[in-house]
């Protein structure tokens, strides 16, 4: 069974006798590798810390000067150096000299003379395990970088609990302590305080479930026909009130009514709108103007939330999208500020097969957006097996077939 990839790597040849070293090149050549070839122990030394540039390597063991033992002992003394599969190559059939060897680390061993068909399996199944320790590291990687990301959110988290919190606990403690028994207006202040602050509380915990569902591979999504025009009036209307209050202009585009129906999951695109404009409200002065719409691309259409507030810098720009991307741009009326509404928005946008943008100048303005396929091919319309695999490092099919066994 010969399911390996060949290798880009050349296998390094270690041998003295210069016969030896011809018959086993050409074997390996006549099979596609590619192979290089040194006649000492020395030079066989050197080259095998080379680890990287070789995808395995076949070792005399009796040389003069250096052995194929030294050598061994070289290459397996340091953990940079042992991923490399090493079969040994001895004259002897002696049972002593393989078993030394492999105790000292070969992966195999082959008898000179050679029988091909049992060279070639015993380097496939050297090369076997090469493959897999290199995954094995890769996945290992990949885990370390997602628990460092992890361990970043979860202090993130923590971090902003904590200011609410205390809000909450300081004045709950207010009025515990009667401090403000005979004023109706402090009480009502620290009440309305205690609620909002639980108000934020609870849509962090929405946002961190909502990160938590996507990073698992398990925001479904609902797609049914819905007309956008409708989707960005809901949205408009939400966030009239509150950006008349801090006197910002805030204009839905007289073409609303005529934008085109789509299928998408309505009430999370309505949740990535709201961001936007919950946003441009936030983070614009009184006396700035905000405008709402949409507009046709191709086989697209572009929705865009454009203000005239205070711009994002070019150093800050490439964050935006970033979870907790901690900008210097702060909310102008107290509001609160989770840091994840743009990386929850572009994730929903992009599983709807769309793309989210921005184009902003400091002190002059921004405009956030995000396409929508008018027709959408429903590829992302379910959990899909794919994405979880991919996710979690299963292969497509075997996901597939978890997914039917949970039906
Ligand atoms: N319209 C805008 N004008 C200027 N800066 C903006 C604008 N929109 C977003 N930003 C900057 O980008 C950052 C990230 O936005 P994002 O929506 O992810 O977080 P947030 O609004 O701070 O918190 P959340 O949406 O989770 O409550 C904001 O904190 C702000 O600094
Ligand atoms: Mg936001």
């Amino acid at each position: 069974m010969n399911t390996l990839v060949k290798q880009d790597l050349p296998i390094l040849v270690v041998e003295d006798d210069i016969d030896t070293a011809k018959i086993l090149c050409s074997i390996l050549d006549s099979e596609g590798y590619k192979t290089e070839f040194v006649d000492s122990g020395l030079e066989g030394m050197q080259k095998i810390c080379e680890t990287e540039k070789y995808c395995a390597a076949f070792l005399d063991l009796m040389m003069p000067g250096v052995s194929g033992y030294d050598v061994l002992k070289v290459a397996r003394s340091n953990s940079n150096f042992s991923m490399l599969p090493i079969i040994v190559v001895t004259a002897r059939d002696l049972t002593e000299d393989k078993v030394q060897a492999l105790e000292m680390g070969a992966n195999d061993f082959v008898v000179k003379p050679f029988v091909v068909s049992e060279l070639m399996a015993r380097l496939r199944n050297a090369l076997r395990e090469r493959d897999i320790y290199l995954e094995l590291s890769r996945k290992n990687r990949e885990l370390d970088a997602l628990a460092k990301i992890k361990d970043h959110f979860m202090s993130m988290a923590a971090h902003d609990l904590r200011a609410p919190l205390t809000n909450i606990m300081g004045f709950a403690e207010l009025l515990r302590d009667g401090l403000v028994r005979n004023n109706m207006a402090e009480q009502d202040k620290a009440i309305k305080i205690i609620i909002n602050n639980c108000h934020h509380i609870m849509e962090m915990l929405h946002k961190f479930m909502d990160v938590n569902l996507i990073d698992r591979g398990e925001l479904g999504l609902n797609f049914t026909p819905c007309q956008l025009g409708a989707v960005l009036k809901t949205a408009y209307d939400s966030f009239l009130p509150q950006a008349r209050q801090k006197d910002i202009f805030l204009d839905l585009t007289e073409t609303w009514q005529e934008a085109p129906q789509l299928v998408c999951d309505h009430e999370r695109i309505i949740c990535v709108l709201e961001n936007l404009l919950s946003n441009a409200v936030k983070f614009c002065h009184p006396g700035d103007a905000v405008q709402v719409g949409w507009e046709q691309a191709g086989d697209s259409v572009i929705v865009f939330v454009r203000d005239t507030g205070p711009g994002i810098s070019r150093e800050e720009i490439g964050h935006v999208f970033k979870r907790f991307p901690r900008i210097s741009v702060r909310p102008t009326g107290g509001e609160k500020s989770v840091g994840l509404g743009l990386s929850l928005a572009k994730e929903i946008v992009e599983m709807h097969e769309g793309h989210a943008y921005v184009r902003s100048e400091q002190g002059k303005g921004s405009e956030f957006g995000f396409s929508l396929p008018l027709k959408s091919s429903g590829k992302r319309r379910h959990e899909n097996a794919g994405d979880t695999a991919a996710r979690a490092g299963i292969l497509p099919e075997i996901a597939e077939k978890l997914l039917q066994q949970k039906k």
